[in-house]
């Protein structure tokens, strides 16, 4: 009830695309964190002004080199005079076409009104204090705790571990023996990391709940931000690369699922088949269709091509389903599904269709595999297909098993009592699964038997004086 009431209170905001009409202004003073950031961040500007890009060497995420402007020299904002500003001359079209933003939607009218506005009144910054704090490569994020890990990734050659960490993706060395790199972004939060099928590049999703989503695509060997594009006012879910390389695709809390070009950051794929936030998504093996789950409780087949919704994977009789989806991994060579969810039973179900569907059936399902304690919250397939392993949180508890593919039997399973268990991912070798949850420990664990092979801390603790 009382979601249904939020999300409901959301759409309007979700369903405006331009972003100053989001937030009328109701005493004439115009909120530059309210109004004027938000389309900062719909037309891209911070994607490319910010530290890890430094377009122009201009940034825009920090609000005294806002107003200071970038290699131009001129300052960009100039309290009370919007004539003097460069900022104002750059989005303001000369010819029919504005300057910036480069390459992307230009300012409408009304935001470019709404900013020569801000400006005028004196260009304030009404941040609140809490949502100020920046991060780059010179002020990286400091913890004061261990981070809660959503996502730890292994790249496809098994060299490197990516874990997600507060505004950062932490890359580790894979057997846990030392930090690689610390690539910071702009996202409070990231959900989830994917790796581009050559290893070069890597995708993570994520953002800061009620502000904005982002999808990030780095450059794994000069640890550089390539793109960043935000997407919609909430956090971004469950980004997946295709096999051929050509999309990105995430799962939003406004229930579609969307795709960009990772090169472009053209949105080149969109669906609105759920009716609840989409969690994750994966490729078929040969790119064509996108499968994806949701806390609707279905997994949905969409055809890339034509962006159509293709059909449920999942029963779609009344009372069948039994609680939300939440993660999917798909088999490295067969067309074949393991997710998991609310319900904790890992299941695996086929993409492809072989009979017609008649009601009451779930044709598509291959194995349902006996439930775990609690919600299931990550699953993953091993490179050759022959192993699945599903991570599970329950009151502060988590569990992994790992079961065999070829007869379905358990092979083992390990109780992490420390807590929950959100993400696991096989080494390309196959020898060890690295395991991350609420504690914030990566665990490496022996594919073999389950056992411990280490456990480290990706981030260094912040030492606070004694009391
Ligand atoms: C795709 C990347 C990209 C996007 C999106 C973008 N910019 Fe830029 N911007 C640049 C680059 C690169 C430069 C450097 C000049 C050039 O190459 O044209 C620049 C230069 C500028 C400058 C001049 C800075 C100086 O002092 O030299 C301003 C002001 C500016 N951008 C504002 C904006 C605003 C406002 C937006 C959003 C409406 C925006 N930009 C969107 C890449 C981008």
């Amino acid at each position: 009830m009382v979601r249904n009431l939020l999300v409901a209170l959301a759409l309007p905001l979700l369903a405006i695309g331009d972003a100053a009409a989001a937030e009328p202004a109701a005493s004439g003073e115009i909120s530059y964190f309210k109004q004027v950031l938000p389309i900062f961040r719909a037309k891209n500007c911070t994607g490319c002004h910010q530290p890890a890009k430094r377009g122009g060497d201009y940034v825009m995420t920090d609000f005294a080199t806002l107003l200071k402007g970038g290699e131009s020299g001129t300052a960009a904002v100039v309290a009370g005079k919007p004539a003097e500003s460069e900022l104002i001359a750059q989005i303001t079209p000369k010819d029919g076409k504005a300057e910036m933003p480069k390459d992307g939607t230009p300012v409408t009218d009304a935001e470019l009104t709404l900013i020569k506005k801000w400006i005028e009144q004196g260009a304030k910054n009404d941040t609140p204090a809490s949502n100020a704090q920046r991060y780059d490569a010179e002020h990286p994020p400091e913890y004061l705790a261990p981070p809660v890990l959503k996502a730890v990734k292994f790249s496809p050659s098994g060299d490197v571990l990516a874990v997600a960490g507060y505004h950062e993706v932490l890359l580790h060395k894979p057997d846990g023996s030392g930090l690689i790199a610390r690539l910071i972004g702009e996202s409070e939060r990231i959900e989830a990391i994917a790796f581009s099928p050559d290893g070069t590049q890597l995708a993570a999703c994520g953002g800061s709940p009620g502000r904005f989503g982002e999808v990030q695509i780095w450059d794994i060997a000069k640890r550089e931000l390539k793109l960043s594009k935000i997407i919609g006012y909430d956090t971004i879910y469950g980004v997946s690369w295709s096999p051929n390389g050509k999309v990105v695709g995430f799962g939003c809390p406004d229930n579609t699922m969307r795709g960009i070009d990772p090169a472009t950051g053209e949105q080149v794929l969109f669906n609105g088949a759920h009716n609840d936030w989409v969690l994750d998504t994966v490729f078929s093996v040969n790119s064509d269709h996108i499968i994806t789950v949701s806390r609707d409780m279905s997994m949905k087949l969409v055809e890339v091509g034509t962006q159509r919704f293709v059909d449920n994977l999942t029963s779609i009789t009344p009372g069948a389903l039994k609680g939300g989806l939440i993660a999917i991994d798909r088999h490295p060579t067969k067309d074949e599904l393991v997710c998991g969810g609310a319900d904790g039973e890992p299941k695996i179900f086929k993409m492809v269709r072989t009979e017609a569907r008649k009601i009451g059936d779930n044709a598509n399902l291959l194995k349902e595999f006996p439930a775990q304690p609690g919600r299931i919250f990550g699953v993953a397939y091993n490179k050759d297909g022959s192993r699945i392993a599903a991570g599970s949180s329950k009151d502060g508890r988590g569990e992994v098993r790992v079961y065999d593919t070829t007869n379905f039997q358990q092979v083992w399973k390990v109780e992490v009592p420390e807590g929950g268990v959100y993400t696991v991912d096989f080494r390309a070798d196959g020898q060890s699964l690295a395991v991350g949850g609420f504690d914030g420990e990566v665990r490496l664990l022996n594919t073999a038997d389950g056992s411990l092979i280490t456990k480290f801390l990706p981030v260094t603790i912040k030492q606070t004086a004694a009391k």
